[in-house]
C-alpha cells in the first residue's frame, strides 16, 4: 500500500505555533489596550465580502484588484472575495448598521486575517494578520493626527525605535483632477524614461505610477522625481488641513518626513496619507499605512461621510519587536503535579479540578515519565511550584525555596493559601 502524500500548508500562509504566541499576544494585547485607551471599539466583519465592495473602493488600477484578490463564486453563483483589507468592510458595516446616526466620529478597530495573492517573502504573506483602526464621520485634522499618534505610541510601548513616518497629502475631489491632468501630460511626454510596469500604470491610473516607489529601478525613480507632485497642487482647504495635521503631530512629539511620492496603493485615499517604514528594504518595509478616505462611504452607497484610519501588519510588527530584542514572558504554569509510583491518579485529578476552579494554573504528567522526565516537563511549562506526589505524602518544591514535606490532606490548602 502506498502511503498517502503529506498535505502541505498553503504557500504564503503560516501557522502561529505556541512558542510564537507570547510575542503575538504581547503585540495584539498592547494594540487592543491602546485602542481602548483612545476610545476605539472592536468590530468583527466577515472574512469574505461581495467582490464589488473591493473592486469599487480599492480601484481597478490597484495591484490588489488587478492581481491579488482571492475571488470565487459560491454555490449560489455570487462572486465573493476573501477580504484583502479591512477598511471597506468596516465602512460597509458602518452603513449596514446605520452607524452614521450615532455620535460621530464612530471609532472602530479590528484584528483579523487578510488575503492577498502576492509572491510570498519575508514579511509578505498571502494570509497576513492586520490591525485596522478606523475613525469614521469626522474630517477634523486632529483625528488624522490621533490615529497616527496611536500607532506611534504602539511602536514606542513595544520598544520598537527603528522606524520613520512618511507623510503626504494627496488632495481632494476639488484639486486632484487638475493635478492628474498635469501628471498625465508629463507621463505622456516622458514615457520612454519609464519601465513597462510604470507605463502600464500611467495608462490605467496615473497616480499609481508612484506605487512601491522604493522598489522601482533607480532610473525610473530618478525620472519620477521630476514628475509633478500632488503636494504642489493642493487647494487651500487641503493645504490648511495638512498643516493642521502636522501641527498636531508636532505637538504630540511625532516626528515625520514629507514624502511627495507617497500615494498609497489603494484608490480610496484623499488628503492625508502616511506610512510607518521599518528598516527592511523594498515593498515589505511598511510597518503600517493609512490615510483619509472621505469618499469611500458614499462610494459604497452610504451618505457622504469622511473617514480616516490605518492598517498595520501584525507579522511585520512581531518581526520588528523581535529585532528590538523584546522578550515576551513564556506561558506560566503555577503548579505541576508530578506523581510517582503508587500515587493516586484520582487524587491528582480531583486536585487539578479544585486548583483550576480556584484560578491556579496547573498541569500534570500524562506520559508516564520518570521523575527526572517530569521535572524537565515541569520546567518546560514554566511551573513555579512542583508537587512530587507519593502514596503516603508529597514534597512541595517552590522555586527559590527549601523543599517541604506535606501530608496529602494538607496539599490543597498549602497550594491555595
Ligand atoms: P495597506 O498598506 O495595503 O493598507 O496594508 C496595511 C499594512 O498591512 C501594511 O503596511 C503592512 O504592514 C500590512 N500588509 C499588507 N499586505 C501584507 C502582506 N501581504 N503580508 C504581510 N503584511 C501585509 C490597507 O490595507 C488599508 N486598509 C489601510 C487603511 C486603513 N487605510 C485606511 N484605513
Amino acid at each position: 500500500m502506498t502511503s498517502p502524500t503529506k498535505i502541505e500548508r498553503p504557500r504564503g500562509a503560516h501557522d502561529v505555533v505556541p512558542v510564537e504566541q507570547p510575542l503575538w499576544r504581547l503585540v495584539i494585547g498592547e494594540a487592543e489596550r491602546l485602542c481602548a485607551l483612545y476610545g476605539y471599539r472592536p468590530i468583527v466583519t466577515p472574512v469574505f465580502e461581495d467582490t464589488a465592495l473591493f473592486e469599487r473602493t480599492s480601484g481597478a488600477g490597484s495591484d490588489v484588484v488587478q492581481k491579488e484578490m482571492y475571488t470565487f463564486e459560491d454555490r449560489g453563483g455570487r462572486s465573493l472575495t476573501l477580504r484583502p483589507e479591512g477598511t471597506a468592510p468596516i465602512c460597509r458595516a458602518y452603513v449596514d448598521h446605520g452607524m452614521h446616526r450615532e455620535p460621530q466620529p464612530v471609532k472602530l478597530y479590528t484584528v483579523g486575517p487578510m488575503y492577498r495573492y502576492a509572491t510570498p517573502q519575508k514579511g509578505r504573506y498571502r494570509e497576513h494578520w492586520q490591525l485596522s483602526v478606523e475613525a469614521i464621520g469626522s474630517e477634523h485634522p486632529s483625528v488624522d493626527a490621533e490615529v497616527i499618534q496611536l500607532y506611534h505610541a504602539l511602536l514606542t510601548r513595544l520598544g520598537v525605535s527603528e522606524f520613520a513616518l512618511a507623510l503626504n497629502s494627496i488632495g481632494c475631489r476639488e484639486c486632484r483632477p487638475a493635478y492628474l491632468a498635469r501628471l498625465s501630460d508629463w507621463l505622456t511626454a516622458n514615457l520612454e524614461r519609464l519601465d513597462a510596469p510604470t507605463r502600464e500604470k500611467a495608462a490605467a491610473s496615473p497616480l499609481r505610477v508612484f506605487d512601491n516607489f522604493d522598489a522601482k529601478p533607480r532610473a525610473v525613480q530618478e525620472a519620477l522625481e521630476h514628475a509633478p507632485k500632488i503636494g504642489e497642487s493642493l487647494c487651500v482647504a487641503c493645504k490648511e488641513h495638512f498643516e493642521a495635521v502636522r501641527r498636531d503631530l508636532d505637538a504630540c512629539g511625532v516626528p515625520h518626513e514629507i514624502v511627495p511620492t507617497l500615494v498609497r496603493g489603494l484608490d480610496y485615499y484623499t488628503r492625508t496619507t502616511w506610512e510607518f517604514v521599518g528598516p527592511d528594504q523594498g515593498a515589505q518595509s511598511a510597518l503600517s499605512g493609512g490615510g483619509r478616505y472621505d469618499g469611500l462611504v458614499e462610494e459604497i452607497g452610504g451618505p457622504p461621510i469622511p473617514g480616516v484610519g490605518f492598517g498595520a501588519g501584525i507579522e511585520r510588527l512581531v518581526l520588528a519587536v523581535e529585532r528590538a530584542g523584546v522578550q515576551a514572558s513564556p506561558w506560566e504554569t503555577d503548579v505541576f503535579l508530578a506523581p510517582s509510583e503508587g500515587a493516586s491518579r484520582e487524587l491528582i485529578a480531583s486536585w487539578l479540578g479544585e486548583l483550576r476552579a480556584r484560578g491556579v494554573a496547573s498541569d500534570t504528567d500524562y506520559a508516564d515519565r520518570s521523575l527526572k522526565g517530569q521535572l524537565t516537563q515541569a520546567a518546560r511549562v514554566g511551573a513555579t511550584t512542583i508537587v512530587q506526589v507519593r502514596a503516603d505524602g508529597a514534597t512541595l518544591r517552590r522555586r527559590g525555596q527549601k523543599d517541604e514535606e506535606v501530608a496529602l490532606d494538607d496539599v490543597l490548602a498549602r497550594l491555595t493559601s
